[in-house]
């Protein structure tokens, strides 16, 4: 029998904040770091012609390391995924006027990197199975003004990447893989991120390895990887020394990484398969006591498909419990488990795009002279995303170093006493 709900006012199943690490962090940095601090050059990056445009050893190691684990010819870093993304959307050549079909379930930054470079973000809805693009919807967006499609890979899963390869390919657009959350992560063989022209991947201190800051763009194309090199570092000052007649896209911005970042991260990278495990052990053993449960819809890992769990998705079916997904939700956060509802909320509700304000006062990029299409932000655009963020999603980051089977275990008890106590909680 088990007691009452903390939310009526019975004893919680956790008290216990939990750890705010989530990555391994131990000598080995400080040995990577230290040699790099006592040379005293934390930073190898200069904006002219010259060798030192491509950044410093540890920077340029880094990215060797990460093409090589990665399996793609170029991986040049940047200091966030967000300037990533936009060097990524810039090196694909969009600009003012231009559209880029997008998940409108996804961080904010895959569709703000559309905005910087002055073109419009328009919403795909996603499925409900991998909560990636869906591709049909992604078709039904595509306009003569579609430039790029990004697809996002979201909480760890691959999205449905050859199918919306296959379209972008028909359309004669890039796709680009936004593969914050899914280092390591594979799709048929291949490893997410690798599939679309370029694929982003962020290296913040949530992310399975971190530099505390810190993104990569991953790509085998060589035209692209000059063009992301351009864009992180001021390429304006060097296209003419290096002969490129075509300065489209070749403003460039400081988005380079540190030495000190990069020591971090080659410190970091050989981790990522065993951080990875971890989140993929608790995350199986999670799904299989929950699957007793019928109003609760574990994540899936496709078949040919592995999950990197950056967060453990569960969609709430609240006619099969009786209560609402809110209710559960304060029910099950009561109890001191980690737990959030709804993910976020679909990017085009937010007000910078319902009032349609980005730069100054004027509307650009939207009232942009060059721009003629008219993007669909309203409520009920996509109706699949505004379900799962309203009504059904649910969010734990417990999968993950330093937990173990003990925090599994005693979120399933928080499950289980609240699935106990639902009958009581409706009546309250
Ligand atoms: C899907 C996605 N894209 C982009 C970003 C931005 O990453 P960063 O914080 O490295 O700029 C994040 C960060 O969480 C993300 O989850």
């Amino acid at each position: 029998m088990s007691s009452a709900l903390a939310l009526l006012g019975g004893p919680p199943v956790r008290t216990e904040p939990y750890p705010e690490h989530t990555t391994i962090v131990d000598d080995a940095e400080e040995r990577a770091v230290l040699p790099v601090l006592r040379q005293g050059h934390l930073s190898g990056f200069s904006a002219r012609p010259g060798s030192r445009f491509l950044g410093g050893e540890q920077v340029r190691a880094l990215e060797t390391e990460f093409a090589q684990r990665f399996g793609v010819k170029h991986a040049v870093t940047f200091n966030s995924a967000t300037s990533a993304l936009h060097g990524a959307v810039a090196a694909c050549g969009v600009g003012p006027g231009d559209e880029v079909v997008t998940s409108p379930y996804t961080m904010c930054a895959t569709a703000s990197s559309v905005l910087m470079q002055n073109a419009i973000p328009i919403f795909a809805d996603i499925e409900d199975r991998t909560f990636g693009l869906d591709p049909a919807a992604v078709e039904a967006r595509i306009s003569e003004r579609t430039r790029a499609v990004i697809a996002v890979n979201l909480f760890g899963h691959p999205a449905r990447l050859d199918e919306l390869r296959e379209i972008t390919d028909r359309q004669g657009v890039p796709l680009i893989e936004d593969n914050a959350q899914a280092p390591g992560a594979s799709y048929q063989g291949r490893l997410a991120g690798t599939i679309g022209r370029i694929g982003v991947l962020s290296l913040n201190y949530h992310k399975a390895v971190q530099t505390g800051e810190g993104g990569v763009a991953l790509t085998d194309d060589d035209e692209a990887a000059l063009r992301l090199q351009l864009i992180r570092n001021h390429g304006e000052v060097v296209v003419g020394e290096i002969g490129m007649a075509d300065l489209e896209n070749q403003l460039g911005w400081n988005y380079r990484l540190s030495e000190i970042h990069a020591a971090i991260g080659r410190a970091q990278l050989p981790k990522l398969d065993r951080m990875n495990e971890i989140r993929v052990r608790l995350a199986r053993r999670l799904s299989e006591r929950l699957a007793v449960y019928d109003f609760l819809v574990p994540p899936r890992e496709d078949p040919g498909c592995t999950h990197g769990y950056y967060l453990y998705p569960m969609r709430y079916l609240a006619e099969e419990l009786g209560i609402s997904r809110d209710l559960f939700l304060r029910a099950l956060q009561a109890e001191g488990v980690s737990v959030a509802g709804g993910y976020v909320k679909p990017i085009y509700l937010i007000p910078m795009y319902q009032r349609r304000l980005v730069y100054g006062r004027s509307g650009c990029p939207f009232t942009c002279g060059h721009y003629d299409g008219t993007p669909d932000y309203e409520p009920g655009a996509c109706p699949v995303t505004e379900r799962l963020y309203r009504e059904e999603m649910l969010t734990t980051d417990i999968c993950k170093y330093p937990n173990d089977e003990s925090e599994v275990d005693e979120f399933v008890a928080a499950v289980a006493k609240v699935a106990d106590g639902a009958g009581a909680l409706a009546k309250v």
